[in-house]
């Protein structure tokens, strides 16, 4: 159902890589409460096609942007602000990878190499999002700027590695720039931090299935799907929100608030 709540908004929606991706869901949601968008995702992740497919659907443009690349990112803005004609209303920050995860180090032995490369994609990214954005004047007046998290930013999950340190910097990058958006554009900066999901990034964290299960099973609405993420964040990204800000919230079926379920002690 569309609620007409993104009518006459334009925004930038980064991350969406196949159907399963939040920033897929994302888009077609905020397609179809009325936005206007522009796709971008890293060059790796075009030549596979899928975001091309998205594109077509949702009507927007598709441009390869490397989100460590502060260069891409100009040139990623610069040709947003010229399809669009003037700053974007929202952006949506959906990107994270791990080298020492995908290459099976653990966390007490993690490579240092790769784990610059986890902070860079997964966090920093964020940083030169919002640095770049701001400086070129790409942020319209009470925007919206969202990212995506994990609560492993917050508690021990040892599979998630040094993903968990990258959510705790990207947490506090939101922080921050919510601070200063705020201040200078009545930009809001939230963090939605997400049960967890069977995506690509999702299912490459060794024992996904079991950290699923378990936070199915502790949870009292059950793990929160992608398509229900994508819904909370039309809300964030519509002007039903216009006071929240500096916030991780919790889109997680109740899970960050419980210590021990029945169905686990059964
Ligand atoms: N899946 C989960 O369980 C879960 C839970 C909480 C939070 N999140 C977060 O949600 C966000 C989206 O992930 P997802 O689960 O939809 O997985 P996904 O694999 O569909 O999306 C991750 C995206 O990051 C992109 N990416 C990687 N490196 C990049 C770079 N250098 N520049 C630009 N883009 C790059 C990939 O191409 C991909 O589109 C991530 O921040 C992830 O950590 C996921």
């Amino acid at each position: 159902m569309s609620y007409g709540l993104l009518r006459g908004k334009k925004g930038i929606i980064t991350g969406a890589l196949d159907e399963k991706s939040i920033a897929w869901h994302v888009a077609q949601r905020a397609y179809e409460e009325g936005a206007q968008l522009f796709l971008t995702n890293a060059p790796v992740a075009l030549r596979l096609g899928q975001p091309k497919v998205l594109a077509e659907k949702v009507n927007a443009p598709l441009v390869p942007a490397d989100l460590t690349q502060v260069s891409d990112i100009e040139k990623l803005y610069d040709e947003a602000l010229q399809h669009f004609g003037g700053p974007v209303d929202f952006v949506l920050h959906s990107v994270g990878m791990s080298p020492n995860v995908r290459k099976g180090k653990s966390y007490p032995e993690i490579d240092y190499e790769f784990y610059q490369k986890t902070l860079d994609v997964s966090a920093i990214s964020l940083h030169k999002l919002l640095s770049v954005g701001r400086r070129k004047g790409a942020f319209a007046r009470g925007g919206s700027i969202v990212a995506l998290s994990y609560i492993a930013a917050q508690r021990v999950f040892p599979k998630y590695n040094d993903m968990s340190d990258a959510k705790a910097l990207l947490e506090s990058i939101a922080r921050m720039f919510g601070y200063f958006l705020g201040k200078e554009l009545g930009v809001r900066v939230n963090i939605v931090s997400q049960s967890p999901t069977p995506t690509t990034a999702g299912m490459g964290i060794e024992g996904f299935q079991a950290m699923y299960d378990y936070a199915d099973k502790m949870s009292p609405l059950g793990n929160a799907s992608a398509a229900a993420c994508a819904d909370f964040i039309i809300a964030l990204f519509s002007d039903l929100t216009r006071s929240v800000t500096m916030q991780t919230l919790y889109h997680d079926g109740g899970f960050s608030m419980m210590g021990i379920s029945e169905e686990l002690l059964s």
